[in-house]
């Protein structure tokens, strides 16, 4: 189902048109206020999940919530809400995670995502695996008609022989005119992950087809750690876009 709220405080009044970071932070905020006291809490990562994490941190100040246990999803992350005061743990000690608040790179109307473009994906998948509510936040841009519509799907390989990966990678997705491209940093060098892997991005011309045969057909191929594709893991979407803010619930 899917409810329309009107724009609430967090929302500037006129002039109407927002920033897309405005948007991004209002999608957070309301997001927040799902946040109770005493939960353990999955931080997102990227521009969106930022503010999530700096709104925890102030109501952590203010004693607005206690008693919150942060698992951050990235080195970025985890930086942040050392730096912010909110005390952290992670999943070795913490296995079952109450609320997991993150952004997307594309939401499709089932409220399967692509994420990973910032590169975090596999502690993402990690950790919002083992939440029992993911809400993802987005502003209106990234909302798509499928799966890999706008730009790339990444793919967390291992560098051991990253070029064989990438072109496995590339053959599988034929049908869907895949071009396989191993992500590089400003300085050409490959990007390198968190955890010491590197990423290949897929881009698609045509529809890839069935999600779930897609993201079981990466996994099997040895060299491949995790893949961007969240399928079937968002228990909430909440959307921020200039008309106001719009939560799909799976
Ligand atoms: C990082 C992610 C991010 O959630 C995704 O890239 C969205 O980022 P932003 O909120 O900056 O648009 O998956 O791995």
């Amino acid at each position: 189902g899917s409810e329309k709220l009107a724009m609430e405080a967090a929302a500037p009044s006129p002039p109407v048109f927002l920033t897309q970071d405005e948007l991004k932070k209002i999608a957070a905020y309301k997001a927040v206020e799902f946040v109770q006291s005493g939960m353990v809490l999955g931080l997102g990562t990227g521009s969106t999940a930022k503010h999530a994490v700096d709104r925890i941190a102030e109501l952590l100040r203010h004693g607005k919530l206690t008693n919150i246990v942060g698992i951050p999803t990235s080195k970025k992350t985890h930086q942040q809400a050392v730096s912010l005061g909110i005390p952290l743990s992670d999943l070795d000690s913490h296995p079952v995670v109450d609320l997991a608040i993150d952004g997307a790179d594309e939401v499709d109307p089932d409220l399967n995502l692509v994420k990973g473009r910032g590169g975090s994906l596999l502690r993402e998948k990690m950790i919002e695996s083992a939440t029992k509510k993911f809400i993802v936040i987005v502003d209106e841009t990234k909302l798509v008609s499928r799966v890999g519509a706008t730009g790339a799907m990444p793919v967390e390989v291992v560098p051991f022989c990253w070029k064989f990966t990438q072109d496995r990678l590339q053959g599988m997705f034929g049908y869907a005119g895949c071009a396989a491209k191993l992500r590089r940093d400003a300085g050409g060098e490959p990007f390198v992950t968190d955890n010491k892997n590197y990423i290949v991005d897929l881009f698609f011309e045509k529809d890839i087809g069935d999600l779930k045969v897609a993201s079981d057909a990466i996994l099997r191929l040895a060299g491949v750690v995790e893949h961007g594709m969240f399928l079937d893991m968002a228990t909430t979407v909440i959307v921020a876009g200039e008309l106001g803010v719009t939560i799909k619930n799976k």
